[in-house]
């Protein structure tokens, strides 16, 4: 079973069809690219896979189950987390608050355990800053834990998202254009980053990008989106030699 099929998904915006009768499946694991030129639907499909928009037409499956329809609070407990392709970061928290924000799914405890700053408290609290200090190390950032996000470098405020989407714990990671604005040395090193945390936390991973060489290096399938209808799917090395694609991106 796929870990996430999409079934004949489309939305419609008054008279566009942002995402047209659109199918893939992603099995566990796989580091996954979805592609196409700029306004094809990409983002849009995973406005979709999160609840922020309904379908018009199909259906979403994780594991199985049918989570089409559900809110965006659902399908993170269900087990998938984005980040966005403008940075939504909390600019006035510390980069390590930022991080305990994603964790709070983890580490429940009543507001009036919190106001009575009760032993629990201290103990999740603790463990809570245990965790995001771990997760910042992977990505490099512990020794920022209490930088104000804003402060952050553009690169590494990129980063900070991934890491406090991956606080949920999710099982399946979705990348909207995670190297948009960065300089080439960046990207490199983002792009291990991702092959990184997938190793580490035996993640599957959607990734967005409008570069085709930037995903051609890493990712193991692609799913090319035009108009938001499917251009080609499948093996990267195929998909990267589908005359359609070739044409697709040099009429760009
Ligand atoms: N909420 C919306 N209302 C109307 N049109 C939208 C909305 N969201 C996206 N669109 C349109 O859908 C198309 C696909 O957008 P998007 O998914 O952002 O493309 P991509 O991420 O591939 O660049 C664009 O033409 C965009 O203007
Ligand atoms: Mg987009």
């Amino acid at each position: 079973m796929a870990m996430l099929e999409i079934k004949d998904l489309s939305i419609q915006f008054g008279g566009l069809r942002a995402v047209d009768g659109l199918s893939m499946k992603i099995e566990e694991g796989e580091l996954y690219g979805l592609i196409g030129p700029n306004g094809a639907g990409k983002t849009t499909v995973f406005n979709l896979l999160t609840g922020v928009y309904r379908p018009t037409e199909g259906s979403i499956f994780l594991d199985g189950k049918d989570i089409t329809g559900r809110t965006t609070e659902a399908v993170n407990r269900a087990g998938i987390a984005r980040t966005f392709q403008n940075i939504r970061l909390f600019a006035e928290l510390s980069v390590l608050d930022n991080v305990k924000t994603g964790l709070h799914n983890a580490y429940p405890y009543s507001t009036l355990t919190g106001i009575l700053r009760l032993p629990k408290y201290y103990r999740i609290e603790k463990e809570m800053n245990d965790r995001a200090l771990e997760l910042l190390s992977v990505f490099g950032l512990a020794d920022d834990a209490q930088t104000l996000a804003s402060n952050l470098p553009y690169g590494a405020q990129r980063k900070l998202e991934i890491a406090r989407a991956m606080a949920t714990e999710p099982k399946l990671l979705l990348l909207d254009e995670p190297a948009a604005g960065m300089n080439p040395n960046e990207t490199k090193e983002l792009m291990e980053t991702i092959h990184f945390i997938r190793e580490k936390f035996k993640l599957t991973i959607l990734l967005i990008e409008h570069d085709m060489k930037l995903v051609s290096g890493i990712c193991e399938k692609l799913t090319v989106l035009n108009f938001g209808q499917e251009l080609a799917q499948g093996k990267t090395s195929d998909v990267l030699n589908n005359p359609e694609v070739i044409k697709a991106y040099l009429g760009e």
